[in-house]
This record gives structure tokens, sequence and C-alpha cells, in this order.
């Protein structure tokens, strides 16, 4: 399948407002390709378009509306040469995936079927999904590579774990079909420009907007869930990856849906672990801000180390990340600073 010879190719990029949709559409635009967004603004806002226009100094089209509604998808593709689609639309938080597991296998897998019928109408055959480290539960050995056993432990999980079956089953059903999951293990950091960040409606899940929230006033203390696992300070042990490490990670597997075709899967992750605690006392150092926090019981379903083996991105996609956890917490800590309610 040979791209075709169009100056700025288009791409559609569902969930494009959200976290790691919004910080792709700069290292697209970049690369030179167009970004056509699709996104409900449920769990983004509009602003997030206006921050985009001031990186990149173009507005890219938005179009709001869901990616369950097949009629919005067909006008999308009748209106915009899409060449492939970047599919980050998702519901992401794993407690909340346990207490209704329906509304996540709705959103995340039904919806994705009525996307990937209606690219094959449209004769879109190349397609780059945002999948998570979730897909292997418990680590089995580490680090983890894309052979380990797939056994989510929470229906967010299993919801990815059942698009990229959706997507093996499509490319096996259509030999021209291109279509690459990146599994990423734990995005985290912000924008050279602190224009975009992680910006989560209401009380952040993860640990560093959590930590960021802490330290700009807007959080009490950070409570650290557990310090008695088998790690060298008691604390989780986390594969953390600069979300623009990731961005970048996007455009290299899009270069490669111009080359080869079938279902491919690639751990999106550092290979290098970090404790909650490193991760406090890093973010200290670079910030210049106390993070005051307590000791608190474990959270359900967290394991005790998880890191990614990168090798096969590396070989296959040419793509490895290049910012470390100093950068990482740097940007985070830029971007809450500049906007301590985020936009
Ligand atoms: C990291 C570490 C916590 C918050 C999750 C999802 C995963 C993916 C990434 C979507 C752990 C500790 C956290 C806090 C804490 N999301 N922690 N206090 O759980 O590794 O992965 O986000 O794809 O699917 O499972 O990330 O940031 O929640 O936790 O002590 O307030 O920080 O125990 O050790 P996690 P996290």
């Amino acid at each position: 399948v040979k791209m075709n010879n169009i100056t700025s190719p288009n791409v559609l990029v569902t969930g494009g407002l959200g976290y790691v949709g919004s910080h792709t559409c700069v290292a697209l635009h970049q690369a030179g390709y167009t970004p056509i967004i699709y996104d409900n603004l449920s769990n983004s806002s509009a602003a997030v378009a206006e921050q985009l226009a001031r990186i990149c100094g173009r507005r890219f089209d938005l179009i709001q509306a869901e990616v369950g509604d097949a009629q919005a998808l067909k006008q999308c593709f009748a209106d915009y040469p899409i060449e492939a689609v970047l599919h980050f639309a998702a519901l992401k938080a794993v407690g909340e995936s346990t207490a209704q597991p329906l509304m996540y296998y709705q959103n995340n897998v039904c919806d994705s079927a009525i996307l990937m019928k209606q690219m094959h109408e449209a004769g879109i055959k190349r397609l780059v999904f945002s999948s998570s480290a979730t897909v292997y539960g418990d680590p089995q050995y580490l680090p983890i590579d894309e052979d380990h056993s797939k056994a989510p432990t929470n229906p967010y999980g299993w919801s990815k774990l059942m698009v990229e079956q959706m997507m093996r089953d499509q490319c096996q059903a259509h030999s021209d079909d291109l279509s690459i999951a990146l599994r990423y293990f734990n995005p985290v950091g912000a924008h050279e420009s602190g224009l975009l960040g992680e910006n989560p409606t209401g009380i952040p899940n993860n640990l560093v907007p959590y930590v960021t929230q802490t330290a700009v006033g807007q959080r009490e203390k950070l409570h650290i869930y557990g310090n008695d696992y088998d790690t060298p300070d008691g604390t989780g042990i986390r594969d953390y990856v600069h979300v623009m490490d990731l961005a970048e990670g996007h455009v290299q597997a899009l270069g490669q849906l111009y080359s080869s075709n079938g279902f491919h899967a690639f751990n999106l992750g550092t290979g290098t672990g970090a404790s909650v605690l490193d991760v406090v006392n890093t973010f200290e150092a670079v910030s210049g801000r106390a993070v005051p926090y307590s000791i608190a019981e474990r959270r359900p379903g967290d394991v005790a180390t998880t890191i990614a083996a990168p090798t096969l991105a590396k070989a296959r996609l040419n793509w490895q990340a290049s910012r470390d956890l100093k950068q990482m917490l740097a940007d985070s800590w830029h971007w809450q600073s500049k906007y301590p309610q985020g936009i």
C-alpha cells in the first residue's frame, strides 16, 4: 500500500482533544500530517483545540461527535480524504470500569466495532489503536514483552484486549488491512510549551497529576497506596513514559502502515522502572515544591512492579523513548504551574 503523493495526508484522530490524543496531534502536524480531530468532548474541552492552534500555528478541523455514530463517521469519511485513523477515544478509569463494566464495553468495544465497520466501508485500511499494558494483567515475568500472557484483571483491560482481537480478525479477513495496537505503560508529562498537559476531570486516579495538583495546592496531600510491596523502597514501581515520546511512537507506527500489513502490537515504555517515592523525590527536586504525603492502604488491583520490554518497538518501529523521569516531571510541573485549575 503506497502513501498517496498528497502533500499532507489527512488522518482522523478520535479522542484528539484528550491527553495522549492532543499531544499526538502536535507530533502528527510536525511530521507533515493533517490531523482531523473527532471528539465528543466528554473528557476534554474545546480550550484544548485553542492550545493546539497556538502550538502548531494552525487550526485543525474538529468534528464533535460520538465514535458510535455511524452516520457522523460516514459524513466525515465523505468530507475528508482520510488515509488512516488513530483511535484514542475511550473510557480509561480502571476502578470505574469495575463498577460500570457495560458502559466500558459499549464505549470501548461496541463503538470501536462501529468505527472499524465504517472505515472498511469507506476503504480506509490503516488503523493505529491506543491500547494499554493492562491487557497483560499481573506480570508473570519482567520486563514484559509482547508475548507475555494476556489476562486482564478489570473490564477496562478486557475492553482493550477485545478491540485488539477485533483488529486481528479484521486483518485476517482483509489481507490488505494494516492495524497496529500500541500498548502504553504509564503515560506522564506534558508538551514542552506547558500549553497542553494531563487535564483529568475530577480527582485524578493517576499518580503524577495527583502529585502536581498537590504541589500547586489543589490537593491537600498525596496518599501513597502502600509501602509494603516487595520493592526496594516498598512502594509500587511503574514504567513511566513521556507523553511526547508516546506521541512520536504513533508517528513511527503510521510510517509503518504504508509499508506493511496485518495486525501488530507493540509496547510503548522506557524499559526503566521508577517507584512512587522515586517520582515524589524527583518531582520535588525538579520543581522545588514539597509534596506532603501519607502512607495509605494498598489500592485493590495494584501490582508491585510492571516494566516494559521496549525492544520490539525499537526493532520494528525504530522507536525508543528519549525523555527521562526528570524531564517528564519537569514538563508536568511546567504545565500544572501555568494552569493550576487545568484548562
Ligand atoms: C502508579 C503508582 C499506585 C495514585 C493506570 C491504569 C493503566 C493506565 C495507566 C490507562 C501505583 C501509586 C497512584 C495515588 C499512589 N491507564 N499511586 N497514589 O495504576 O500503574 O496504571 O494508569 O491505560 O490502565 O491501571 O497508574 O498512576 O494510578 O499508579 O500511591 O494517588 O502510583 O499505587 O503504584 P497505574 P497510577
